[in-house]
C-alpha cells in the first residue's frame, strides 16, 4: 500500500471548493499529500482548509480563476510559497451550460464553458510546466478530470461534450509533449456521480430509465473515485502517461 502513499506531496486542486475537488483534497491529505485549493468560491475553499487542518493535514486555500492566466500564476505562487515546488496539478475545475443543444447556448455559453474546461487546464499546464523546467524538478504529474461524455455524448450536453472529448485529447498530446520534462499526464473519465454538476440528470423524470443502462445499476459516488485518483497522483502509476480512467460501472460498454 505504500506506492500509494503521497507523504510530503505537493498537489494542488483547481475547483475544490465543492463536489469532486472538494473530497479529493481529503482522500489525497488523508494519504500524505499537502494539499492546495484553487476556486473562485473562497469562503467555501477556507472551510474546507479548516476541516482539513483540523484532521491534522496540511492545507492552503488560494482564490483561483482557472479562466484568466493571471489569476492561475497568483495561485501557483501562493501554492509554491506555502508548499514549496508542486509535485501534482489536479485540473478539475468545470462548468456545463445546462441541458442545451448547440441550437440553444449563446457565444457566452460557448465561451464560459470552453474557457473553464479547455483554456483553463491548457493555461495551468503550461504555467506548470515552466515551473518545473525552471526548478529543475526531476517529474511533475498533470491530471485532467475529463468525463465519459468525451466518448458517449447524449444530446444537451453541448458544449461540455465537446470540452470533455477536446480535454482527453489534450491530455494525450500533453503526455507526448510533457514526456521530456519528466511530466505524466493522464485523464480520469468518470461517469455520472452525485454532484451539484450532475443534480439535473439526478432530479430528471428519466432518472430510472437512464440507471438500467449502467450496467452496475446504480450511479456513482466519490468514494468511487478514490483509488483511481490515489493512483494517478502516486508514483503506483510511474509507468503511466497518456492514459485515461474510465470510472462509470460499465456505462459506456453498455452504449456501444
Ligand atoms: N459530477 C459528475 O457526475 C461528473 C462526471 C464526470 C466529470 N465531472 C467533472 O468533474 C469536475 C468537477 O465537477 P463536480 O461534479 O465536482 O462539480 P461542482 O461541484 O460544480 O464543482 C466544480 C468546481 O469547479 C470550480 N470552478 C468552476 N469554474 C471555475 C473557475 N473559472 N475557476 C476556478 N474554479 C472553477 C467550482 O468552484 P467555484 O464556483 O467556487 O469557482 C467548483 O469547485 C468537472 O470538471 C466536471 O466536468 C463530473
Amino acid at each position: 500500500m505504500d506506492l500509494f502513499r503521497l507523504d510530503g506531496k505537493h498537489v494542488v486542486i483547481t475547483g475544490a471548493s465543492s463536489g469532486f475537488g472538494h473530497h479529493f483534497a481529503g482522500v489525497l491529505s488523508a494519504a500524505g499529500a499537502r494539499v492546495a485549493l484553487g476556486a473562485r468560491r473562497v469562503d467555501r475553499v477556507a472551510a474546507r482548509v479548516d476541516e482539513i487542518r483540523s484532521a491534522g493535514g496540511a492545507a492552503t486555500g488560494i482564490p483561483l480563476d482557472v479562466r484568466s492566466a493571471e489569476s492561475i500564476r497568483q495561485f501557483l505562487d501562493a501554492a509554491e510559497e506555502a508548499f514549496g515546488p508542486i509535485d501534482v496539478v489536479i485540473n478539475n475545475a468545470g462548468v456545463e451550460a445546462g441541458a442545451k443543444t448547440y441550437l440553444m447556448i449563446d457565444e457566452a455559453d460557448w465561451d464560459y464553458v470552453m474557457e473553464t474546461n479547455l483554456k483553463g487546464p491548457w493555461l495551468m499546464s503550461k504555467l506548470y510546466t515552466e515551473r518545473v523546467i525552471a526548478h529543475r524538478q526531476a517529474s511533475g504529474n498533470i491530471i485532467n478530470i475529463s468525463s465519459i461524455t468525451d466518448t458517449r455524448t447524449i444530446k444537451g450536453q453541448f458544449p461540455y461534450a465537446v470540452s470533455k472529448g477536446a480535454l482527453t485529447r489534450m491530455t494525450e498530446v500533453l503526455a507526448l509533449e510533457a514526456s521530456r520534462y519528466g511530466i505524466r499526464v493522464n485523464a480520469l473519465a468518470p461517469g455520472y456521480i452525485h454532484t451539484d454538476v450532475s443534480q439535473l440528470v439526478f432530479e430528471s423524470a428519466t432518472a430510472p430509465e437512464f440507471m438500467k443502462r449502467i450496467p452496475m445499476r446504480r450511479f456513482g459516488e466519490f468514494n468511487d473515485l478514490d483509488g483511481p485518483i490515489l493512483l494517478l497522483a502516486s508514483d503506483a502509476s510511474r509507468y503511466m502517461t497518456g492514459s485515461v480512467i474510465v470510472v462509470d460501472g460499465g456505462h459506456i460498454c453498455a452504449s456501444l
